[in-house]
């Protein structure tokens, strides 16, 4: 039998409508290249770095030959910046003919060759925020026929130079026209984090039935400070946030920045751990080719993968936070499983929680078990009065995966789409 806490119960049957369009049905996986790379287009002096066909051809292959494709990471997404400072004779979007020689339909199609999905950037707008043409009213359907016509797989649909009257016409409206072409293309908003990310001004209903995804706070930087702000406002305002995500339609707090510059190893657990609590999109934005194996193990823990594309499709959430500054989150899995992550906002020194399911409010399987997420250890045949001890590090996280004693865990290690739910 499977118990589940009776608030779940209300949000599984209150989760309403998603973008009709049979994508992302779990949270989606790629790489993005916005945070790593932003609008670097000196290609003369920078040509490894600078936003190029050669940057995202070198994504693409080390996903297809890293393993991250067999993982689940299948979009490489480009952002602002890559577009000629003018359209074409004919009005359409055209590709910087210097950093894009082959266009963006050749670019589809390597893509495309490695198992891959292609991503690509606009904005409902004068200007992108980075000043290169943007889409107005009566742009929309041209420019979606166009990222059609290249096989693209999804828009990110940025708000730059634009008023709350043109999105509330605009998103809808693009919404559509991707339907229209008749090719499947994710649709990503930034709408929301343009009207301050929360009702009455943000009708997340209707986001949810014309956008997979949608950004509702500020951009990630590389830095623990940007990664706690984000996660702050995501708890802070959880009873809306928590409620709208579901299959088909993602609460996207932004990229992951693993493997950058700004992350201790510790934070970069914590950043992974809360974006799978969150059954947040998984967008790296690193630098692939440069990552270090132990920063590579964090972004591909299988277990930890898992659970991020549970099939649910439930956002989790922080059951407390105590005045020792520890936050417990959890997250409603299938198959009566649950992870949760005790995530530790203290600056000293690693800190000891006692705690047990029935202190945490959580109702559990009669007899469970817990795999430490990271380490692997597994604590066996626990009740839900069982205390047991968890020791956080400073800005660090303990992620464990419950699951019923009885139940035969396996499967754990096969890969995607292959891996089905846990046998019972
Ligand atoms: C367009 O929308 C219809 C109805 O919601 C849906 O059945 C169809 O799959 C969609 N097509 C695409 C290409 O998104
Ligand atoms: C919003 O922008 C559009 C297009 O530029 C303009 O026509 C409209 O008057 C603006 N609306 C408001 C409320 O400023
Ligand atoms: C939000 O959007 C939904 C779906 O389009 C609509 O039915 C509802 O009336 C809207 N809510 C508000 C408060 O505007
Ligand atoms: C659990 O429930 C008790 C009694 O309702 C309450 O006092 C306590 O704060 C709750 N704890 C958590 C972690 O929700």
């Amino acid at each position: 039998m499977k118990i589940l806490p009776t608030f779940l119960v209300i949000l599984l049957s209150s989760c309403g409508h998603s973008l009709d369009n049979g994508l992302m049905r779990t949270p989606p996986m790629g790489w993005l290249a916005w945070e790593r790379f932003r609008c670097n287009t000196d290609c003369d002096n920078d040509p490894e770095n600078c936003i190029s066909e050669r940057l995202f051809m070198d994504m693409a292959d080390r996903l297809a030959e890293d393993g991250w494709k067999e993982l689940g990471y299948q979009y490489v997404n480009i952002d602002d910046c890559w577009a000629a400072k003018e359209r074409d004779s004919e009005g359409r979007l055209v590709a910087d003919p210097i950093r894009f020689p082959s266009g963006i339909k050749a670019l589809a199609e390597y893509v495309h060759a490695k198992g891959l999905k292609l991503g690509i950037y606009g904005d409902l707008g004068t200007y992108t925020c980075g000043g290169y043409p943007g889409t107005t009213l009566d742009q929309i359907e041209l420019d979606a026929h166009t990222f059609a016509s290249w096989g693209v797989d999804m828009l990110k649909l940025d708000g730059c130079y634009s008023n709350s009257s043109t999105k509330a016409l605009g998103y809808p409206l693009m919404s559509k026209a991707l339907n229209a072409t008749g090719r499947p293309i994710a649709f990503s908003c930034s709408w929301p984090a343009y009207e301050g990310g929360l009702p009455p001004v943000v009708n997340y209903t209707l986001l949810g039935e014309i956008c997979n995804l949608w950004r509702n706070y500020a951009d990630i930087d590389d830095s623990w400070e940007s990664v706690r702000g984000i996660v702050n406002w995501y708890s802070r305002h959880q009873d809306v946030l928590q409620p709208v995500a579901g299959p088909g339609k993602w609460n996207d707090p932004d990229m992951l920045i693993i493997g950058n510059f700004g992350l201790s190893y510790e934070q970069s657990k914590s950043q992974m751990a809360l974006w799978a609590i969150l059954a947040a999109p998984l967008f790296m934005s690193n630098d692939l080719r440069a990552i270090t194996l132990k920063e590579a193990s964090i972004l591909q823990n299988k277990l930890l993968i898992r659970i991020s594309q549970d099939p649910l499709g439930v956002q989790g959430q922080m059951l407390l936070k105590g005045k020792n500054n520890i936050e417990v989150w959890m997250r409603q899995l299938s198959s009566s499983t649950m992870a949760l992550a005790f995530f530790s906002q203290r600056t000293d020194m690693p800190y000891h929680y006692t705690t047990s399911l029935g202190q945490l409010n959580i109702t559990a399987p009669q007899l469970f078990s817990m795999q430490d997420v990271y380490s692997g250890w597994v604590l066996h045949q626990l009740e839900i009065d069982t205390e047991f001890t968890v020791t956080i590090n400073p800005s660090g996280v303990v992620m464990l995966f419950v699951y019923p004693e009885m139940q035969i865990v396996q499967d754990w290690d096969k890969r995607r789409p292959e891996f089905s739910p846990l046998k019972l």
